[in-house]
């Protein structure tokens, strides 16, 4: 007889949901800096831009009508800030009013939504400024949060202040790839700096506009966090290496913002893990190099696929944050759909090994609902429950879509969907 397989089960409350960022799906805005950076030659791969993406800004309805479909209750969104305050001061109301739709939308199909307010692009008025290492963002950025609980806070609860703000301030400020396409490691820790302090900023400023318009509300950071091991072990300069890139990388923020206590919950982007190698040549990429361990199993891009590290990562931080944690972005690229399913499960097992191991853990959205924009690597990567054509804007449910759709409908891991994936 087979051993009988571990049954996981998700709690009432627990969400299952799905992520999006607007520059990736939305297209129709030129106002960010991504839309310029995209523009210019060899930035993007294939020279790909936003300029369209999923059309998403005029095809809501149809994707929320998907995740319906889907039974997924909840689902996390960004607003795109050049949209909304196209000039400095200058909020644009039927923007607001968009928003206030596709909210909407999301209400009555019954979906809880997580709305981010800055999700790596920001203005070109601001771009043109000094960008993220503007030492007035924290009262810009502050100032648009406030404007948003105002705008849309009887129709949304949970918050993310900033996305990933150690992956925007190094592929920007240090490695060069992202606008502004500087390498400048001091710039880049100053970005840092001056992100954590808009954080704070924003934090209050949303509580203070939440109490007194009697809204409830719960804000956090989503932070992207890896596993990061030393390549070579035996290798001084490796473990050197890792340990830098752990302080500063994912320790970093995530900790300050512990410390400081200035957030509801933690939200945790998990990806993958890297093997720190030393590397003396590579002068713009802060001599790191970042590799996978031989015959570990790979997604479309190449990055390691490694669900025991969320676990670890949840035993690290979630006591840490005393707060919640939502996973708040987790997913693969996986054009022909033959890794996603077992990503999936395996992941999901995890979260609900956590649960049972007492971490409170709230939810879980997956990245991403559609294919999208990946920001320099352009449309190639498809990271969607939901194929994207984007000739003819036909959305196309994955197989993986259906399986996520069933555990999320049975709260539950079992045997069917060990079976499902093989396992
Ligand atoms: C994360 C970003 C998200 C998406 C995924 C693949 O770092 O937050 O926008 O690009 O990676």
């Amino acid at each position: 007889m087979l051993p009988m397989r571990e049954v996981l089960e998700f709690p009432e409350h627990f969400l299952f949901g799905t992520a999006t960022a607007a520059t990736q799906i939305e297209g129709h805005c030129e106002d960010t800096d991504w839309a310029a950076f995209a523009r210019e030659p060899g930035r993007i791969r294939g020279g790909d831009t936003p300029a369209v993406a999923c059309d998403h800004l005029h095809r809501f309805r149809e994707d929320v009508a998907i995740q319906q479909q889907l039974g997924l209750g909840a689902h996390r969104l960004s607003l795109e800030w050049a949209r909304l305050e196209p000039g400095e001061g200058d909020f644009d109301p039927a923007a607001w009013d968009h928003y206030r739709e596709v909210l909407g939308a999301h209400r009555d199909a019954g979906i809880t939504p997580m709305v981010t307010l800055h999700h790596f692009t920001i203005p070109r008025w601001l771009a043109a400024r000094g960008g993220l290492a503007n030492p007035e963002l924290p009262r810009l950025l502050s100032r648009f949060a406030a404007h948003a609980v105002e705008a849309l806070g009887d129709l949304c609860t949970l918050w993310i202040t900033i996305n990933e703000p150690n992956v925007v301030a190094s592929h920007g400020h240090l490695l060069g790839v992202w606008p502004p396409a500087h390498h400048a490691p001091i710039e880049a820790f100053r970005v840092l700096q001056n992100l954590l302090a808009a954080h704070d900023a924003m934090y209050r400023a949303m509580h203070d506009t939440a109490s007194q318009r009697g809204h409830d509300l719960a804000a956090g950071v989503a932070h992207h966090l890896r596993i990061i091991e030393p390549d070579d072990t035996g290798r001084v300069a490796d473990r050197a290496w890792t340990a830098l890139y752990e302080w500063l990388f994912n320790g970093w923020f995530a900790g300050a913002v512990c410390e400081r206590k200035t957030h509801d919950f933690f939200g945790l982007n998990y990806y993958s893990r890297d093997l720190v190698r030393f590397a003396p040549e590579r002068f713009r990429e802060a001599f790191l190099e970042r590799n996978v361990r031989a015959g570990a199993e790979v997604n479309d891009l190449g990055w390691e696929i490694y669900p025991e590290g969320l676990g670890q990562l949840l035993d690290l931080w979630a006591p840490r944050a005393g707060v919640p944690v939502y996973i708040t972005e987790n997913g693969l690229p996986d054009d022909d759909d033959d890794q996603r399913p077992r990503f999936l499960v395996r992941h999901l097992a995890e979260v609900a090994r956590a649960l049972q191991r007492g971490l409170d853990v709230r939810g879980y959205m997956h990245w991403s609902l559609l294919d999208n924009f990946e920001w320099a690597e352009g449309y190639a990567p498809r990271f969607g429950l939901v194929h994207v054509d984007y000739e003819t804007q036909t959305r196309t449910p994955r197989p993986s879509a259906a399986l996520y759709a069933r555990i999320a409908r049975e709260r539950r891991i079992d045997d069917a969907t060990w079976a499902a994936i093989g396992a």
